[in-house]
């Protein structure tokens, strides 16, 4: 079977977005880390698109924490030309639970399974074309990466059929990482055990492989950014800006920066680097922002430099401040003159006096 026959027909998907975001806090005290905005859209809007782009309609989110917020944004999903339902954990059942969970609402024969914070540019058909191809239960899409010692790796043989699932190490044997999307014979989701935690990754898999079932990797090297840092949040949104990622939800956007309704930008403001400003905000005179991620509402005043920095909803950042590799939670105010460098991560809500924090002694 080649691609273009691939049949989606009986294909849902099933998208996993009940983690807490730890990683990306404070941001994520407010808003799930699939609804930040990413590119000026709801992360999972990408997402979305991308799976409608492959003619997938019939969505099922399992969602934990903050459930509501995805209901109240994407309703029944009509507005997208998709079917979206909802199930909730109420006590998060971790991944292979989130799909075990999701059970009563999969009518499909084949089941789609996504992280809700990849960014990845595969297509989608592509996954199930191998899935069908090769007759396998479980297929996992794969990714080649530089460094794969910050990944679980999942070497393969050579038909294709995966051999391990080994956790982080220093020494991996293989380039490919698992890239958090896979293919389910609903069959092996009512095997998942009911009712408890489950990690795909930590049992599922690992059973799977014990018992010499045909769990098989779609291997390539497209664009992949798993976005749960503020350091690959700041990048995937600037790739997105950029055209580097792709997203059939932002219509061939490429640019050095994108600035989105009623948003203001003061005369010889700099914007680059992939920078994206958000609904209302308002960037001042002669300020500079490079790779900067400002979201809706939020103030810049003029001549303050931003760079690979996410600045929350409404927060206001002052005159000729400076901001590098920081995160400013939603609402917090930044005096005139500060600087936050290397990680610095601001609650929400939190003001800072005008030259109140500072890394240099210049006036
Ligand atoms: P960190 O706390 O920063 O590690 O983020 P996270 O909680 O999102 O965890 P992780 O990045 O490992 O999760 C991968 C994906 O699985 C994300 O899309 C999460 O939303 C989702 N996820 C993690 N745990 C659960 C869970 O218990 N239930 C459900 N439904 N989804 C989960």
């Amino acid at each position: 079977m080649t691609s273009t026959e691939t049949s989606v027909d009986d294909v849902q998907a099933v998208i996993l977005v009940g983690g807490k975001g730890t990683r990306l806090r404070p941001l994520t005290l407010s808003a799930p880390k699939p609804m930040l905005p990413t590119a000026g859209l709801p992360f999972l809007t990408h997402l979305l698109s991308r799976i409608s782009a492959a003619g997938i309609t019939r969505i099922v989110l399992g969602t934990s924490f903050q459930s509501h917020v995805f209901e109240q944004h994407f309703g029944d999903g009509s507005k997208m030309g998709l079917s979206i339902t909802y199930v909730h954990e109420s006590e998060p059942l971790g991944t292979g639970g989130g799909i075990r969970n999701v059970l009563p609402e999969l009518t499909a024969e084949t089941v789609l399974v996504f992280n809700g914070d990849v960014l990845c540019g595969t297509d989608v058909r592509s996954i199930i074309d191998t899935h069908q191809t090769s007759g396998a239960e479980v297929t996992l899409h794969l990714v080649r990466v530089t460094d794969p010692r910050a990944f679980g790796c999942v070497p393969t043989d050579s038909d294709g059929r995966v051999t391990a699932f080994l956790e982080k190490t220093q020494d991996p044997p293989t380039d490919q990482i698992n890239a958090g999307c896979y293919v389910f014979n609903r069959s092996v989701i009512e095997s998942i055990p009911e009712g408890r935690p489950v990690s795909v990754e930590r049992e599922v898999f690992p059973g799977l492989l014990a018992e010499g079932r045909h769990v098989h990797g779609h291997v390539d090297s497209g664009y992949w950014r798993d976005m749960g840092t503020p350091e690959d949040f700041v990048r995937g949104s600037a790739d997105l800006v950029r055209g580097i990622a792709p997203s059939p939800a932002l219509q061939g956007h490429r640019g050095e920066f994108l600035v989105h309704d009623g948003a203001s930008v003061g005369p010889g403001a700099l914007l680059i680097g992939g920078t994206v400003v958000g609904r209302g905000a308002e960037i001042g005179a002669g300020a500079r922002l490079d790779g900067a991620v400002i979201f809706d509402g939020a103030v810049v005043e003029a001549g303050a430099v931003i760079e690979r920095t996410i600045v929350g909803f409404g927060a206001r950042i002052g005159p000729r401040a400076l901001i590098r590799d920081g995160v400013i939670g939603d609402g917090a105010d930044i005096g005139a003159r500060c600087e936050l460098l290397r990680g610095a991560r601001v609650w929400p809500g939190v003001k800072l006096p005008d030259g109140g924090i500072r890394f240099s002694t210049d006036v």
